[in-house]
């Protein structure tokens, strides 16, 4: 009881749960799905973008995007480790993610069809990513929330990668503002699906923000980020594609039209355009990588022998 009365007044004076505190376990539970699922999501995010690094149109793109899904490896990393913290086991989390137990952001689910996807997933995903994370920052549970600092900065490089990428394709020729404005249609939805199911339909929502893990609701977050995009569409030149998006003075926030969320649940249970190949890529890289982890398994056994 009185681990548990601790625990309590630890969230209510805004402190951060560190691994060797006591927690319940509905709290461990929920900060390693979350923590697990942010990580694969990490991982499996290098893949569409990976796509393009063969194919980038000059050396400079080849270095930012190479440096860009350098990052995301770097993010994943982070993010399992503060997950091992918790007591879950690496080994375990890739298994669960490469036999399809255990979900990743459904936004990795669609290809990229030309280099303007590129552009479009900096601005767009991980300016969806930073309205999801820049609260997590304040997270309650101590690593993730420091996981989360350095994430956030890098994550404003990609976005701002993406943006600059854009601007420089819409000054380009027709070809290349097309390439754009097809881009901009195909992951606007997508990216407002990223905040997840409205709050009315969000089972975790409720408990995440009793115990501060989450600061703000589904529907909050994607508000911000359409409030956010409307005058970055505006600069660029291009059109969001959705006729009911319009300013409402009323609320002091953009109205937007009904997000398709039987297609989210679709692309969420397996059936994306590229669900299959991405996790079958990750399974690949896990068995290719088998000799990796026998060669650091023997090395450190034998560092750890010598050091006795
Ligand atoms: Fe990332
Ligand atoms: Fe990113």
């Amino acid at each position: 009881m009185d681990l548990e009365q601790h625990f309590d007044a630890t969230i209510a004076r805004d402190q951060r749960i560190e691994p060797r505190d006591w927690m319940p376990e509905g709290y461990r539970k929920t900060m390693i799905r979350q923590v697990a699922q942010h990580a694969h999501s990490e991982i499996i995010g290098m893949q569409p973008e990976g796509d393009w690094i063969t194919r980038a149109p000059s050396l400079r793109r080849k270095a930012v995007l190479l440096a860009k899904v350098q990052d995301e490896a770097g993010h994943g990393l982070y993010l399992y480790s503060a997950a091992e913290t918790l007591g879950a086991d690496r080994t375990d989390l890739t298994e669960r993610l490469i036999e399809g137990r255990q979900k990743y952001s459904s936004i990795f689910n669609y290809p990229t069809l030309t280099f303007a996807d590129v552009g479009v997933i900096g601005w767009l995903v991980d300016g969806a990513a930073i309205c999801n994370q820049v609260p997590l920052c304040r997270s309650s549970y101590g690593p993730y929330a420091r996981a989360m600092i350095r994430i956030c900065k890098e994550e404003s490089f990609h976005q701002r990668q993406g943006y600059e990428l854009l601007m420089t394709m819409m000054s380009g020729t027709q070809a290349q503002r097309d390439m754009v404005q097809d881009a901009t249609n195909r992951w606007w939805w997508p990216s407002l699906m990223m905040f997840g199911p409205p709050d009315a339909e969000s089972a975790n929502t409720a408990q995440s923000m009793a115990w501060k893990i989450k600061r703000h609701t589904n529907d909050e977050l994607r508000q911000r980020f359409v409030d956010m995009s409307v005058p970055q569409a505006e600069k660029l030149g291009v059109t969001l594609p959705d006729p009911e998006l319009k300013w409402n003075a009323e609320r002091g926030h953009h109205d937007f039209g009904e997000i398709d969320w039987v297609h989210f649940k679709q692309v969420v249970s397996g059936n994306g355009p590229c669900n299959a190949i991405r996790v079958s890529r990750r399974r690949k890289a896990h068995e290719d990588g088998e000799w990796v982890r026998e060669a650091a398994a023997a090395y450190a056994a034998k560092r750890k022998e010598a050091a006795a």
